[in-house]
């Protein structure tokens, strides 16, 4: 296991922390929490004001075909698909890999990309419906953090079951009080959080052998 950045290519996104701030009301919070309509194709303030396909995890998708050597014939899930972008790159990249997801998102399932219709699924991160070791490879970008730790804690239980040690999990993390400070300005609907100390606990308590890096929010 070790720490890979298998996002490097996509576009670094300016974030404007001090609008998200004073935007920031309990209501919004709420609201983004249900990922529906609103988190993915809303206004800025209550999630990423549109979420639509632009071909930026093309990058990110071969890189992670290379990292985990995938070949056609393989299986690649996503845990927290949304509408299927990184699943449709995957197929793309690597014909004949059969890659999946699943979200708890019924909003972004049902506006998921063409390419990837019957490919997706309702679920949760904690109770993946799948066998065990039924994967080449478990993804799941910028997702896992949105449950609670003992949640959390089953979910990479969930993602090591199907998938031992061939896994790669994004996470949001800071390294510094003032990117602590920074991150819960910005916030909207993560339940854990924490230095990559407390992340790599995390990992070791669920038996976590994958790969992992983090998100660090900057201005
Ligand atoms: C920040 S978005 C990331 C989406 C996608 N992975 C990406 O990087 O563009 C977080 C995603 O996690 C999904 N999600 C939240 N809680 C989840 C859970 N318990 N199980 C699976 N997906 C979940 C949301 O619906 C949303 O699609």
């Amino acid at each position: 296991m070790a720490q890979v950045h298998l996002l490097d290519k996509l576009p670094k996104t300016r974030r404007n922390v001090c609008a998200r701030a004073e935007a920031k009301t309990a209501e919004r919070v709420d609201i983004a929490s249900k990922f529906g309509e609103q988190y993915f194709d809303g206004p800025r303030e209550v999630g990423y004001g549109g979420y639509r396909y632009d071909g930026r995890w093309i990058p990110v998708a071969r890189d992670m075909v290379r990292h985990f050597r995938l070949k056609p014939g393989d299986r690649v899930l996503d845990v927290g698909c949304a509408k299927g972008f990184l699943v449709k790159d995957l197929m793309a990249v690597c014909p004949g890999l059969e890659a999946f997801g699943l979200d708890v998102s019924e909003y972004a399932l049902s506006r998921c990309e063409p390419e990837v219709v019957g490919r997706l699924q309702l679920a949760s991160a904690e109770r993946l419906p799948f066998p065990d070791r039924s994967f080449s490879a478990v993804i799941s970008i910028n997702t896992l953090h949105n449950l609670e730790r003992p949640v959390l804690l089953q979910a990479l239980k969930e993602i090591e079951r199907l998938a031992p040690g061939r896994a790669f999990v994004q996470v949001d993390a800071y390294h510094t009080e003032a990117q602590r400070e920074l991150f819960l300005r910005w916030v909207l609907t993560a339940k854990f959080h924490d230095y990559p100390k407390g992340w790599l606990k995390l990992f070791e308590e669920a038996g976590y052998t994958g790969d992992w890096d983090w998100t660090v929010v900057e201005e």
